[in-house]
């Protein structure tokens, strides 16, 4: 059995990085200092999104609030605005408040260790764990989905995700170095993006296939472990395009809690698992007025259900009242608008 101890590991994992580490924005060069403003707004920033989406919002933000204490002065309505498809408006929300935080309680310095970390908002285990260890080089182990995929082959985890996950994070724990964890995460994220990759890793370019329990099995794909997949309940609402005679669409502000906490929508119906016969939906429209229905059925798919929207539209008179907004359509891109609600804004201009 191969040798699995925290140097059979970190040595060659580490030489590993040091010859073919990721270019990231956000990284610090070898020999540099990091900058704990700058990873902890990358981390954040990553958190459920590619590397490849946050590299320009990253560079924006960078630019536009070079430190903490900028970021922490802003508007929130302007951070809002440039977070715009970054998603989760609590996210959003979290950042700045942070930052508040940072710049008025703690003197504009970042906390150095896990512990004082968590106690922030929008910074929960991994975020604190990545930074302590990213920033300032404290021993911490983060475990995002690349490290829990490696983990998973090395140790060939037999027990599915996400039940898992406690085990997954004890063994990356028990394997971080006592110096350089920060280069350990992020050598392990590497290696899950480049070389583990969910399909097809490559073992034969692997720094770590003399230890891996998963490539000495030969089939290093079938860990991590899933149980057998639920199938994705559909949802059905109707969205009421209210337009007025300027052209201005009516929008609300979605509840701060829950799915797409925050952002604007077309007002609609409940989203519901019946469909909604024609009459039905009614009851739910933001105004009183002649609905008509607009062909073609708007589909999105969530983590948890899949939602089939069907559209009525009138032209409508009068103001809106409480969280309602009227936007013309050119004028969408500044608003909070998610990706479902742009499929409606993008299924109406199609049929005008
Ligand atoms: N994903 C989340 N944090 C990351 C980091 N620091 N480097 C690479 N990928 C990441
Ligand atoms: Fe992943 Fe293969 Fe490396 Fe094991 S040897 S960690 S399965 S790439």
């Amino acid at each position: 059995m191969p040798n699995r101890s925290v140097r059979s590991i970190s040595k060659p994992l580490l030489a590993w990085y040091d010859r073919e580490r990721r270019d990231l924005p956000w990284r610090a060069k070898p020999g540099e200092t990091p900058d704990p403003y700058r990873v902890w707004l990358s981390e954040i920033m990553l958190q459920q999104t590619t590397v490849a989406t946050v590299g320009p919002y990253y560079g924006y933000f960078l630019a536009r609030w070079p430190t903490v204490g900028d970021l922490a002065a802003a508007g929130f309505d302007d951070v809002l605005h440039a977070w715009q498809g970054l998603g989760y408006y609590s996210r959003a929300r979290n950042l700045h408040r942070c930052a508040r935080e940072i710049a008025d309680r703690l003197g504009g310095a970042f906390p150095d260790t896990e512990a004082a970390l968590r106690k922030l908002p929008g910074i929960g285990p991994y975020t604190a764990a990545a930074v302590a260890a990213i920033a300032f080089g404290r021993k911490a182990t983060p475990v995002d989905g690349n490290i829990e995929r490696v983990m998973a082959r090395l140790h060939a985890v037999d027990q599915p995700l996400p039940g898992a996950k406690k085990a997954i994070k004890a063994l990356a724990e028990a394997l971080t170095p006592d110096d350089r964890a920060g280069d350990f995460a992020q050598a392990l994220m590497d290696l899950g993006a480049t070389v583990c990759k969910p399909r097809g890793p490559a073992c034969g370019a692997c720094p770590l296939a003399q230890v891996c329990r998963a490539a000495a099995e030969g089939a290093p794909e079938r860990y991590p472990v899933r149980p057998p997949k639920k199938a994705r309940p559909t949802r059905h609402g109707v969205v009421f395009w209210a337009e007025r005679g300027d052209g201005a669409v009516l929008l609300r502000r979605r509840p701060e809690d829950g799915l797409l906490g925050g952002m604007m929508e077309f007002p609609s119906t409940e989203w519901r698992e019946q469909p909604w016969p024609e009459g039905a939906w009614a009851d739910a429209a933001p105004l009183r007025a002649d609905w008509a229905p607009v062909a073609g059925t708007v589909v999105h798919t969530f983590t948890h259900f899949r939602l089939e929207l069907d559209i009525v539209r009138a032209r409508v008179d009068g103001p809106g009242g409480g969280n309602q907004t009227w936007c013309r359509p050119d004028a969408f891109a500044r608003q909070a608008l998610p990706t479902v609600m742009k499929k409606v804004a993008a299924a109406v201009a199609g049929r005008s």
